[in-house]
């Protein structure tokens, strides 16, 4: 990278060898669901240690299926995070229920037993753990609180791809697990999702939902060597992967470890050099588990010289992209009709937190450029706006 390119907050590591893989499921004939969604789901699952996956369009599709499955409906509550993207608090709505947002830990950015616990009433009927940023969440103690309350624990893990928990992936374990595919994830098919489940019989009804809610895969009448008339058995969705899509799943699903490796490496840089910043929090291990680094998330002291809004403009002056922190859902208006939930660290952490670039193939000198940027705004040195008075 030259001196005048800017340095991207995120980039799929994609070679030669998706490309090849989108080209043969081309060739075959069979683009839409099929053959290679089904080795997909099968090597997916296999790799988070789960006995179960159904492959969908988006991890947002997944949390949809996943609350269907779960029975959750119109006078139901189910507790969110409000610091997530908004699809998580989305979904709860998608099938007519209430969202009920719980704080998070101040250092992991997670749901706890405890949060939760704050806001459960006798209308909670399950509730979304969300692997922030691929960091992982304590899901032991959320599954003791659900299962003494009589509610699921469905686990939003759409960035914890590779991430552990415990010694086993996240999402071993978990009752059911959505993931996400998108381009920002660790592993891309451009867009696509997963639900991982240790179910059968959830996986054969989300393999009939994702699919108009059909009797018989349009795949498995295509295999089969007589005539089959199928039936819808209930309403259903197209929530549907295609084979393109797949088969570039099944290559960036060799890579996984590798793209863990590669970040936890430049993470660990990243801690080293930004160690001097005074204040300034960066993403950790939990003492649990570890994270994959989906996002490098870190968060300003109240005394840093510039607001977070100035940092990204420094950082910007500076040719190197950076997003703002996770959202917070609550104040987003689609949310803000509701009385204003007390979510202290949610607010804290959203309003002073930013993402700063990591991506596979980022250099030595790419980073440099992000810590030279973060160093010159801790020491005082101005933004185009957004310094403290
Ligand atoms: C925590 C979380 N849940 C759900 C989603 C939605 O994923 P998708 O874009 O695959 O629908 C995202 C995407 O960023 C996410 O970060």
């Amino acid at each position: 990278m030259t001196a005048v390119d800017t340095v991207p907050v995120a980039r799929p590591w994609l070679g030669e060898e998706e490309a090849a893989a989108a080209v043969e499921a081309i060739r075959s004939g069979w683009v839409a669901q099929g053959p290679r969604v089904a080795a997909f789901e099968r090597a997916f699952a296999a790799a988070v240690g789960a006995s179960e996956g159904v492959a969908v369009s988006s991890c947002t599709a997944a949390l949809h299926l996943a609350l269907v499955v779960a029975g959750v409906g119109a006078e139901d509550e189910v507790v969110v995070p409000s610091l997530s993207f908004i699809a998580t608090a989305n979904a709860v709505r998608y099938v007519g229920a209430t969202p009920v947002f719980a704080d998070v830990d101040p250092v992991t950015g997670n749901l706890t037993a405890k949060t939760v616990q704050a806001v459960m009433t006798a209308r909670t009927r399950a509730v979304m753990v969300v692997h922030q940023a691929g960091m992982p969440a304590d899901v032991d103690e959320l599954r003791a609180l659900c299962d003494a309350h009589g509610s699921h624990l469905i686990e939003d893990a759409a960035c914890a791809a590779g991430s552990t928990y415990r010694g086993r992936p996240v999402g071993a374990g978990a009752a059911i697990a959505a993931w996400s595919f998108h381009p920002r994830k660790l592993l891309t098919t451009g867009e696509g999702g997963m639900l991982t489940t240790g179910d059968g019989r959830w996986a054969a009804r989300l393999r009939r939902l994702r699919e108009h809610g059909m009797s018989v895969s349009a795949a498995d009448r295509h295999a089969a060597s007589r005539p089959v008339v199928e039936r819808y058995l209930e309403t259903g969705f197209n929530y549907r992967m295609t084979d393109v899509q797949a088969a570039i799943g099944l290559v960036q699903l060799a890579r996984l470890d590798a793209i863990v490796a590669r970040r936890r490496e430049l993470a660990a840089r990243y801690a080293y050099a930004l160690s001097g910043v005074p204040g300034l929090q960066v993403p950790q291990d939990p003492p649990y588990g570890r994270t994959n680094h989906q996002s490098y998330w870190v968060v300003l002291p109240h005394d840093f010289p510039v607001t977070r809004d100035g940092l990204l403009h420094v950082l910007a002056d500076r040719g190197v992209s950076a997003r703002r922190g996770i959202m917070a859902a609550h104040l987003e208006p689609a949310y803000g009709a509701r009385p204003r939930p007390d979510l202290p660290i949610t607010e804290r952490l959203t309003a002073q937190s930013l993402i700063l670039p990591l991506f596979h193939d980022m250099t030595d000198a790419d980073q440099d450029r992000v810590v030279a940027a973060v160093q010159a705004a801790a020491a005082g040195a101005t933004a185009s706006s957004g310094s403290r008075p």
